[in-house]
């Protein structure tokens, strides 16, 4: 089952936007495909989940999306623009997509403030002054006002999780890429940043997030991608890969 879910859009807008779109998207590494011709649209406002089996490819999607990992075959284009290792594009490219690991990342000798001024200011994107006042909106945005002045090894891992999802925000992103944000958290925790996340979504924000979690990939996603041996296996709404209808290899690993 391929069923393309409708993008979300706003009933004014006429032409929806595609904002991250993947056509034959292969990866051989040492004569195996990790990504096997891989076809993916994700419209401006869209949240995607990417689900499936360890070793399937999720991680490998993400970041061939931003060029850490570069195809062996196809095309992938952000928000209409070919992704292209050669051009001097693309290290603005990549600026317009932020990511966001399992582990945090955070810089350990810098403030949560300094964290998310750092590459607004390094790229000079912002002034100093300017980036500070955006970093403590942000911040205040995932919920830690409070904690500015503080350093990673003062925060929790939830807390540092939204920094570095504040962090990733800095840059202005037109998508944000998210590998299994949660799965290093306490359950406690791990609702924090999920609520964020929702958030996210809920503000318009176009996101592709590797997920284990199945209630925010039920709830909060539009579509959900099922990954299996580097190659799309179902890409439907929730309700279809939720339902009796779905493939049966879907339903064997969400009941499992
Ligand atoms: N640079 C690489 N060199 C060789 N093999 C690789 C490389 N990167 C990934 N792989 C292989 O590609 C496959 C897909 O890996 P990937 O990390 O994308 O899976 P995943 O779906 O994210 O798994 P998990 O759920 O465990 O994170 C795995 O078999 C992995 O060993
Ligand atoms: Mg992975």
């Amino acid at each position: 089952m391929v069923t393309r879910a409708k993008p979300r859009q706003p009933v004014a807008a006429l032409s929806p936007r595609l904002m991250v779109e993947m056509r034959g998207v292969s990866l051989i590494i040492n004569g195996k495909a990790i990504l096997n011709a891989v076809d993916l649209d994700v419209w401006a406002g869209q949240t995607v989940a990417i689900i499936g089996p360890s070793g399937s490819g999720k991680t490998t999607l993400l970041r061939t999306i931003n060029h850490l990992a570069r195809p062996s075959a196809g095309e992938i284009r952000l928000d209409g623009e070919r992704i292209d290792p050669q051009a001097a594009r693309l290290r603005a490219q990549r600026a317009g997509i932020g990511m966001v690991f399992q582990n945090f990342n955070l810089f350990r000798n810098m403030t949560a403030l300094e964290n998310v001024m750092f590459a607004p200011v390094a790229t000079g994107r912002a002034r100093v002054a300017e980036a500070e006042t955006r970093a403590r909106k942000l911040i205040a945005r995932v919920g830690l006002s409070d904690k500015c002045g503080s350093y990673p090894s003062e925060l929790s891992g939830g807390q540092q999780q939204r920094i570095a999802i504040a962090r990733a925000l800095a840059m202005e992103p037109k998508v944000m890429l998210f590998d299994e944000a949660t799965s290093a958290l306490d359950p406690e925790f791990a609702r924090e940043v999920l609520d964020v996340m929702s958030d996210l979504s809920a503000s318009g924000m176009t996101i592709v997030a590797v997920t284990h979690e199945m209630g925010f990939a039920r709830k909060v996603a539009d579509r959900i991608v099922f990954m299996e041996a580097g190659s799309i296996l179902a890409d439907g709404t929730p309700d279809d890969l939720f339902s009796e209808a779905a493939p049966l290899r879907v339903k064997r690993f969400l009941t499992s």
